[in-house]
């Protein structure tokens, strides 16, 4: 909608199975509250709202590998996000979490509705169970190989190497996260939103009326989604941490956390609106309220067809106008991984550099994953913040504060007759609003940010023009004009980095002597008012931003390369359970030669290959395009399990395995003979 009315603005709940880290900031958080301050500067009426994610099986997994409860969990990192996210100056109107007696009540309450308007298939069905842990095996309790993509260690619910969300029971060789064991299957009821009912509806409200509006990677995600067609999903678990579900029969249950956690951000608005005194129905089901979602690209279809259909089926709330979903940011070439500890951390950096919010602000934005994944590395943090904020930014402002106390102890000049070159900056100054609001309200903030840049830029380029240091001494008083027309466009940055970096507009306000006056705001320097006016005192100069030196670079540099180092050493697994000769002599193990290779479409990771195994040749799907091109692979001589079961994995029927090892950065390497005289079909014993 083009003139909405008020604007409900949700960032992604985090887990709060760990901290915040920069691919979270770069991906929701960051751009979500460039939106929400750019709105609130233009007066409009916002909620912004997030808040802990604390149910699901990440939490009791964390909670079982720490041995506390899985409330202990949440309490730890509830604090450290909420304090960080405060500390990094993230504007949320309210943050909330799902443990919250508020949320527990409205997420209960919406699944009664729809149990009620019998909007729910329930159905009895041999779910996976493990019988050692006693316990019916959900989501990330189970781990496998996706059938989309090859991925091993996909879970039960989502492959986070393809993103394809899937029912538990699809993985192949799926085993217990647990115990490690091979589940049996045992009867369980669950209710079950069948969102086949919704597919019509939702291709015509995204595929078709939102073509134009909606980035192409979330459109992308949902046609994939809508293409394979879409099933009934299960929306209550076997688990004891969670909601109950509040209906009879259901004794032991609990929402599935994807239920109950977009619902978070209707109860986070609750709490927000009896808060302020406000009502927060008009926020959620008013239709002159835009509503956007900030998530990651992992969360698409949970944002576009999930928690949709849910809305839909209870029938009296309003859909997300938009849902800008980022793509990944890595870290120095690697994938960001909670896990593996290979993250900047919010809370760490906020310690590192306590005064340097912006800085990550900057770089994270200047370099989001908008249209795809995206690497964060230290040398473009620093060159970030030397060569453009403080040689930029900082550079212009630090001349204007510096030669206005000099020249005038402070006092902003009068301006007198104004040059075309003044005319023509001061136009372009008024320009620059119209110029960012319009990138903003595409959710292209990398652009809005380089054109806010071109602001600082303006500047510096308009006193290299007129030299005011040159010029002191032949014609003070036109130098009292250009002071006055640079103080003008330092003042106008002031306003239009709120959004982007507001602790540097903080303090610029208050080096101008502008931080009081309520009447300055976006729309003034599209109206040309004098944002500062002549006779008017400024403070001393003071630096916005400093250098960043190599060494605390290398600080951090140092830090992740001891992390590498330790995964290194913690990676080796453990010796497997012991088995018989027998049992050996049971694999058939036979030296090959790959003849062909090919890329399976559509998969990410997976080759088609023919090998000669000696006694045939065969077809082998193989994981390893990710290591390897096809074509430089073939002549290879392998190893390959040649009495594995066949398997069919994306439509081809693969007979056998070939044998990899891991090698350093990921990538994969192959067994093979040392010596070429080694005829295919020979055993490896
Ligand atoms: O991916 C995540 O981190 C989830 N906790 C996001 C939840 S978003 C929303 F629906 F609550
Ligand atoms: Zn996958």
């Amino acid at each position: 909608m083009q003139n909405p009315k008020r604007y409900t603005i949700t960032a992604a709940l985090p887990y709060t199975n760990g901290p915040v880290h920069i691919g979270h900031l770069a991906g929701v958080y960051v751009p979500a509250d460039i939106y929400a301050r750019y709105l609130r500067l233009n007066h409009k009426d916002v909620a912004f709202v997030c808040g802990s994610d604390e149910h699901g099986v990440p939490i009791t997994l964390k909670a079982k590998a720490e041995g506390i409860s899985p409330q202990a969990v949440v309490d730890k990192y509830h604090e450290i996000i909420k304090t960080s996210f405060e500390d990094f100056g993230i504007s949320f109107d309210n943050y909330s979490r799902t443990t919250a007696k508020i949320h527990h009540e409205t997420a209960s309450g919406f699944f009664k509705d729809l149990y009620e308007q019998g909007k729910f298939i329930e159905e009895t069905s041999a779910q996976l169970y493990d019988e050692e842990a006693n316990q019916f095996l959900a989501d990330r309790f189970i781990i496998g190989t996706c059938p989309k993509c090859g991925n091993e260690e996909s879970y039960g619910d989502q492959c986070e190497n393809c993103g394809t969300s899937h029912n538990a029971q699809d993985l192949i060789n799926p085993k217990s996260a647990i115990t490690g064991n091979i589940p049996s299957l045992k009867e369980t009821k669950h209710w079950y939103l069948p969102l086949n009912e919704y597919q019509d509806w939702l291709n015509d409200w995204i595929l078709k009326g939102h073509k134009a509006d909606w980035k192409t990677n979330v459109l992308g995600q949902v046609k994939s989604w809508i293409d394979d067609g879409l099933k009934p999903r299960a929306v209550t678990r076997d688990l004891d941490w969670g909601i109950q579900v509040p209906v009879p029969g259901a004794e032991g249950k609990v929402l599935y956390v994807w239920f109950d956690a977009p619902i978070g951000y209707i109860s986070s608005t609750k709490e927000w609106a009896s808060r302020v005194g406000k009502d927060w129905e008009p926020y959620w089901k008013s239709e002159d309220t835009n509503l956007v979602h900030f998530i990651g690209k992992d969360n698409i279809v949970f944002h576009c067809i999930i928690f949709p259909a849910m809305l839909k089926a209870q029938g009296s709330y309003i859909l997300p106008e938009n849902v800008p979903a980022n793509e990944f940011l890595n870290l120095e070439g690697n994938k960001i991984s909670t896990s593996k500890n290979w993250a900047v951390w919010l809370h760490e950096y906020l310690q590192d550099f306590p005064d340097k919010q912006d800085v990550l602000r900057y770089a994270l934005t200047a370099n989001a994953p908008e249209t795809k994944d995206n690497d964060f590395t230290w040398k473009d943090f620093q060159a970030r913040n030397n060569n453009e904020l403080v040689a930029i930014f900082g550079n212009f402002i630090n001349r204007v504060v510096v030669l206005t106390n000099k020249y005038y102890e402070g006092i902003v000049p009068e301006s007198k007759d104004l040059t075309t070159l003044d005319q023509q900056t001061l136009d372009q100054l008024a320009a620059f609003p119209e110029i960012i609001s319009s990138s903003i309200n595409r959710y292209r903030f990398r652009e809005a940010l380089s054109e806010l840049m071109n602001l600082a830029r303006l500047g510096n380029k308009y006193l290299a023009d007129e030299e005011p240091w040159k010029q002191i001494k032949t014609n003070p008083e036109r130098v009292q004009t250009i002071m006055n027309v640079a103080l003008q466009i330092a003042a106008g940055l002031s306003i239009l980095c709120e959004p982007f970096l507001p602790f540097t507009s903080k303090k610029l306000k208050t080096i101008l002597g502008i931080d009081a006056l309520d009447s300055l705001e976006w729309q003034s320097v599209i109206d040309r008012k004098t944002l500062i006016s002549s006779g008017h005192q400024i403070k001393k100069a003071e630096l916005l931003f400093a250098k960043i030196e190599d060494k605390e670079i290398q600080i951090q540099i140092d830090k992740l390369e001891a992390t590498k180092q330790s995964n290194a050493e913690e990676i080796l697994e453990p010796q497997k359970e012991t088995i018989n000769f027998e049992d050996f002599t049971k694999l058939d193990i036979r030296i090959g030669t790959i003849l062909e290779a090919e890329k399976i479409p559509k998969t990410k990771k997976l080759l088609k290959l023919k090998v000669d195994v000696g006694i045939d040749i065969r077809t082998i799907v193989s994981g390893i395009a990710e290591s390897f091109k096809p074509e430089d692979i073939i002549g290879q001589r392998v190893s390959v399990l040649v009495n594995l079961a066949p398997r069919n994995l994306r439509g081809v029927e693969s007979q056998g395995m070939i044998l990899m090892s891991d090698a350093p950065e990921g990538k994969l390497c192959f067994i093979e003979p040392d010596k070429n005289s080694v005829a295919n079909g020979e055993k490896v014993s």
